[in-house]
């Protein structure tokens, strides 16, 4: 038993964090018209300009934890693939199987979220942040776009076999591809750790479900946020929150210690991002009409935008919102309470919840909507394809596939988000793992596609007017 579970742990290893949940009462607050700006902390000063500079160095050329491959990983994965022979274009097939994006900096070939670094002193491969938090539309790749076609279950399975070292993977990493288990990740492997991050010898359930389906939100939209995470559990100004992906089995206590200031570059630069624009034509007097249209339905909740744009930072409660409640029950009071005694809940104050870095909520937080149409799918579970479902809650599709690529003729610039193929019939039991993941089954736990129906009443001119106003975030 006990070497069962040694293997497990130094297996798989880490990949993230989060958390979020955790007491207080309110529910909104109003972003003021200094923090408006971000000038306080976000982009002022040529002291700001090269933490924001230092922090992208960080994020795209530090390993901070050790790797999980060897590098022949990577050169052999096709060969669990069931071909015969290599493909052709190798680099490309990889990055598709996988859902993975070509980096825009220098990474040794390899692509965004993978990189090379060492275990035990030699060479090896690793992830990093931007496996979930790189993403890419048209053939651009962007930092701070969430992955929106990763299959980590499959990246990290195959890529243990190709090494010759299979591994069961601890809980499920992705049920829907595209989505996977941040927060699992952080209640796993904290259950590893004791309050000042050395190891235990056995491990302790914080409450670890597999189901949230969580759908990564975009970087740049931190800025305007006083909150992190989809409940809005987590105060935008902690540092140590960013850290939890380094719960790597071989992080010593004083390898967090040693990153905290890279981390604290790396929120200056995750501060200074900005959408990418709507690459298509706009029809403007169209766009107008929708504004109009935003006002009244839609600006209470999710702010108003522009040079004088104003932010609620609301959440929203479960009843209320009525999305799938999995994710908000992912991360419960025993995770938030050995977080709150940890080295990651200890950090200094200045909290904008009375003292507490984190929180619990009674529900989802309304995103800023900036850069909207380059996010699809929609909801926290990624469970609505386009702008247009999302609005019109009756043409949901019940079950979808799509193509998990981001080329022009992927994309639907009419319903804003991705061209998609209603599925009929629930998935056979007997298609591969790699296969049913790319089937979104709404039905299945986590998946739900309910609620957010604030869009039901609307004309459908109306409807059209405002997606034409959201093109314009
Ligand atoms: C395995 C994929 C994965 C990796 C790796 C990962 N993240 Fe995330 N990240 C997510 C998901 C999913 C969420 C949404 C979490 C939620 O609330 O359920 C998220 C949320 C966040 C948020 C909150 C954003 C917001 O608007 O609330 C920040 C900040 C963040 N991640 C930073 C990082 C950093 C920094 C790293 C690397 C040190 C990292 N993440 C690594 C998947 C990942
Ligand atoms: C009562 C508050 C409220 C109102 C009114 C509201 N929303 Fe939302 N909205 C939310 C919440 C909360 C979420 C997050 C729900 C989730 O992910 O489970 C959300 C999510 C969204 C998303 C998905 C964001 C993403 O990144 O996936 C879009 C798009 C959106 N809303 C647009 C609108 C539009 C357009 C309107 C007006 C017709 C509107 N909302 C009205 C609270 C609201």
């Amino acid at each position: 038993m006990r070497r069962r579970t040694a293997t497990l742990v130094w297996g798989i290893g880490t990949v993230t964090l989060l958390l979020s949940g955790v007491w207080a009462d309110d529910h909104s607050f109003t972003v003021t018209a200094d923090e408006r700006t971000g000038k306080g902390e976000g982009t002022g000063g040529s002291a700001v300009t090269s933490a924001v500079q230092r922090g992208y160095h960080a994020l795209t050329q530090r390993a901070f934890i050790p790797g999980f491959w060897t590098p022949r990983a990577v050169e052999r994965a096709w060969q669990v693939w069931g071909l015969a022979e290599k493909p052709t274009n190798y680099a490309a097939a990889f990055r598709e199987r996988y859902g993975l994006h070509p980096a825009p900096y220098p990474n040794d070939g390899l692509p965004m979220g993978l990189r090379t670094t060492q275990i035990f002193g030699r060479p090896a491969i690793g992830i990093d942040c931007l496996l979930c938090h790189g993403g890419s539309l048209f053939g651009t790749s962007y930092v701070g776009l969430g992955n929106q076609t990763l299959d980590i279950e499959a990246l990290f399975e195959e890529l243990f076999r190709a090494d010759g070292r299979p591994v069961r993977l601890p809980f499920t990493f992705c049920n829907a591809r595209g989505t996977n288990e941040a927060d699992a990740f952080g209640v796993y492997l904290l259950g590893w750790r004791n309050p000042d991050l050395s190891l235990r010898s056995d491990w302790q359930n914080l409450g670890l479900r597999d189901t949230s389906c969580a759908d990564v939100p975009a970087w740049w939209l931190m800025k305007k946020k006083q909150t992190l995470y989809y409940t809005g559990g987590m105060d935008r100004h902690s540092v140590r929150t960013l850290m939890q992906f380094m719960m790597h089995p071989l992080t010593t206590p004083q390898d967090f210690h040693r990153a905290e200031p890279a981390f604290r570059d790396i929120q200056q630069y995750l501060l200074s991002l900005e959408p990418p624009k709507y690459p298509f034509p706009i029809d403007r007097a169209k766009a107008r009409r929708g504004e109009a249209v935003f006002r009244q339905h839609c600006a209470r909740c999710h702010g108003t935008y522009g040079a004088e744009w104003t932010y609620p930072n609301k959440v929203i409660p479960l009843e209320e919102i009525g999305t799938d409640p999995s994710r908000h029950a992912a991360v419960g009071l025993a995770y938030g309470e050995a977080y709150a005694r940890s080295w990651f809940g200890q950090e200094p104050d200045g909290w904008l919840f009375r003292g507490k870095p984190l929180r619990w909520t009674d529900g989802y937080q309304a995103p800023p909507l900036d850069g909207i149409w380059a996010t699809a799918p929609y909801l926290h579970n990624g469970s609505v394809p386009t702008l247009y479902h999302l609005l019109k809650s009756s043409e949901r599709p019940r079950r979808f596939t799509r193509s998990f690529r981001t080329e022009r003729n992927d994309y639907d610039p009419i319903r804003v988000g991705w061209k998609f193929i209603e599925v009929t019939q629930p998935p056979s039991p007997d298609l591969p793992p790699i296969e049913r993941r790319k089937i979104y089954d709404t039905t299945l736990p986590g998946r739900s596609n309910a609620g957010h129906t604030y869009g039901d009443l609307l004309s459908e001119e109306q409807r059209w007017d405002l997606i034409e106003y959201l093109k314009t975030l």
